[in-house]
């Protein structure tokens, strides 16, 4: 297991792991009215406001390190962003958030979207540009060093079976079903081992490494590099294991990474460089998935799941919650 030492000090002991439920939940039933109307930007923006509004109740000095985006190009929850009513009140925060992962699959009603979050000590996530990072991931139980980012994917596949005890065809890998994926769909066929091609949402992809029921064991291929440190956190909870590698399609790419201090452009980062430290993870369900059930509604109520894990104390807490329709809470 990786986990933090509980002992340590963190900024986090001041903010209650509910309150990142609170956040996201937020977030996901803003989102939720608009599952299956075909338009990924009110989505987005219901869920942004939404989660915006709630952290800005929390007691706490933080600051949005993944975000929706640079200042000039996002109007809210921007990378450098402020949010908290306790700015300057003493240890700041580092925020990686996702209001919506999975705008397209909210619009067109598909599986998996969710309302992400992930908290730590202030430095202590990757501030990684938007870019695509590779990504290479497995559940908890394997010994460090299983994976390495630098071998060939039959390699990290055979060196999974071994870990596991079974042969490569036993393996079942998730990929996310994009033509650049071709070459590593086919690789992964000649080993025999399964592939459970998802459209969309590789936050949910990476974490369902980590659980058992799904079956999936590894997770592999290209996806957005701020959801890869979303995954890192959540994956550094559960002592599950995550590299990933930045990939720039354009030399305004590169220069986005320069702006954020990154000069090894070749780096692979592990999961103690996405999410170090103490960190607490949340997810809330926008659509059923495999991972949590999506929000519903029901004549004056309206339910949610989320997921919320704390790496310093290795829990993960699945929270059912039932919002009522009274009071404050008639706009649902
Ligand atoms: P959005 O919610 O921003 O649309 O992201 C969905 C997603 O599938 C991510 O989970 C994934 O990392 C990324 O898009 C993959 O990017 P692309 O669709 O360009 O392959």
């Amino acid at each position: 297991m990786n986990r933090a030492d509980p002992a340590s000090s963190s900024a986090l002991d001041r903010v209650l792991v509910l309150e990142m439920v609170r956040v996201t939940e937020a977030a996901a039933i803003a989102a939720s009215k608009l599952i299956g109307r075909g338009d990924e930007k009110a989505a987005d923006h219901a869920a942004v406001e939404a989660m915006r509004a709630a952290l800005n109740e929390l007691p706490m000095d933080g600051t949005v390190v993944i975000g929706e985006g640079e200042r000039d190009e996002a109007p809210m929850l921007y990378i450098g962003e402020k949010v908290g009513s306790a700015q300057g009140s003493g240890p700041g925060i580092d925020i990686a958030l996702d209001p919506l992962e999975g705008t397209t699959i909210t619009a067109h009603g598909g599986p998996n979207a969710l309302a992400v979050l992930a908290i730590a000590d202030r430095g202590c996530l990757l501030n990684a540009p938007d870019t695509y990072m590779q990504k290479l991931a497995i559940g908890p139980g394997y010994p460090e060093g299983t994976i390495d980012l630098n071998r060939s994917a039959t390699e990290n596949l055979q060196a999974i079976a071994k870990a596991k005890g079974v042969e490569a065809n036993e393996i079942i890998a998730c990929v996310l079903d994009r033509p650049r994926h071709a070459e590593l769909i086919a690789e992964l066929r000649a080993l025999g081992c399964g592939i459970k091609l998802i459209t969309d949402g590789d936050v949910a992809g990476v974490i369902a490494t980590a659980d058992p029921d799904t079956g999936i064991d590894v997770y592999m291929g290209s996806g957005g590099a701020p959801e890869g440190v979303l995954a890192a956190a959540a994956l550094r909870c559960v002592g599950g294991q995550i590299q990933g590698k930045l990939l720039f399609r354009n030399d305004d790419e590169v220069a986005r990474a320069r702006r954020w201090g990154i000069d090894d452009l070749d780096r692979v980062y592990t999961i103690e460089d996405m999410a170090k430290g103490d960190c607490i993870f949340a997810a809330t369900g926008v659509t059923d998935g495999s991972l949590l059930k999506g929000v519903h509604r029901s004549k004056g109520r309206v339910t949610t799941e989320t997921i919320v894990m704390r790496a310093s104390s290795g829990t993960v807490r699945r929270v059912s919650t039932e919002h009522y329709k009274l009071g404050t809470q008639r706009s649902l």
